[in-house]
């Protein structure tokens, strides 16, 4: 990257990405995430305009699905739609397609529907690449092994040679090799047939019961008339709100922890049970400032 570089994200993000994106010599941009409880298509588009005519290249970052922080999985259309938007702006600029697919195995019913979304990928015409990110971390649940796969893929063979070469040069020359652990984890994952469906079946159990979470916050954040970001799945909830660090240190009192965000709380579903879902909705719209 260059200092003028930009980088696209939502509005609403995992604010890591801030910390990412500014360690290369690169900035961000933002588009406005939802327009009711839909992806912002068109504030989409406009913004990549801006940052296509201010720098001649475009970069998109996107987690999807089970966005983190808000919980939104864009549908089949919205999906596609950026897609074909970006293919037509690589037929004359190049334009790079970074997709965060970290809380994938946490999204849809099975494990082969959350794959049915890369064949929208296969409609690519021009020489768009796309570098998909894959954590270890929430697939594993190895948090803080650091595994993960970086997948480049384009119509442009040599576009991929220079992302691999640049790719294992970067990774070298910054946090050089990854542990072997994971390594062992996922080989032996493939190479063993019945542990690898009991792994199947073992994240199937995880991901139902976390479906079964959010349902039981949703149920009652509706009946209570909480206001929260459009929730598809995932491990979190958003709320906005105007106060987030009043808000959190007034949660905190009832021994109740959320992340105070830019004009919003998260709450990790992921990580409190059922029992303790029971009447959360209420005592968190009564502490909202
Ligand atoms: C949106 C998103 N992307 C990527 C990651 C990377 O996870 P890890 O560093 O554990 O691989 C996270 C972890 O919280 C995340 O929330």
């Amino acid at each position: 990257t260059n200092e003028d570089d930009i980088v696209l994200i939502p509005d609403i993000h995992w604010s890591n990405y801030q910390a990412i994106i500014g360690q290369t010599k690169a900035t961000y941009d933002t588009y406005p995430l939802f327009e009711g409880d839909h992806f912002n298509l068109s504030g989409f588009k406009e913004k990549a305009l801006d940052v296509l005519n201010k720098t001649g290249k475009l970069v998109v970052l996107l987690n999807d699905p089970s966005q983190n922080p808000t919980g939104y999985s864009l549908s089949k259309t919205e999906l596609q739609s950026i897609i074909a938007y970006l293919d037509v702006q690589a037929k004359s600029h190049p334009v790079i397609l970074i997709y965060d697919i970290a809380y994938l195995d946490y999204a849809d019913t099975d494990y082969g529907l959350t794959r049915n979304r890369f064949e929208h990928f296969l409609a690519i015409e021009s020489d768009l690449l796309v570098a998909v990110c894959f954590s270890a971390s929430k697939t594993f649940g190895v948090y803080g092994l650091r595994g993960g796969a970086l997948i480049g893929f384009s119509r442009n063979g040599l576009l991929i040679e220079e992302f691999s070469r640049i790719s294992l040069y970067k990774a070298r020359s910054t946090w050089s090799c990854p542990p072997t652990t994971p390594i062992h984890i996922m080989n032996a994952l493939d190479q063993d047939e019945t542990l690898r469906m009991t792994f199947i079946e073992e994240l199937k159990a995880v991901r139902s019961l976390l479906q079964a979470r959010a349902h039981a916050f949703l149920v009652e954040a509706n009946e209570v008339g909480l206001k929260m970001y459009p929730y598809k799945e995932g491990f979190f909830i958003t709320i906005p709100c105007q106060h987030p660090q009043k808000t959190y240190q007034s949660l905190m009192t009832k021994d109740i922890f959320v992340i105070p965000l830019s004009n919003a709380i998260r709450v990790a579903v992921a990580a409190i049970s059922l029992k303790e879902i029971e009447g959360l909705p209420e005592i968190i719209k009564a502490h909202l400032q």
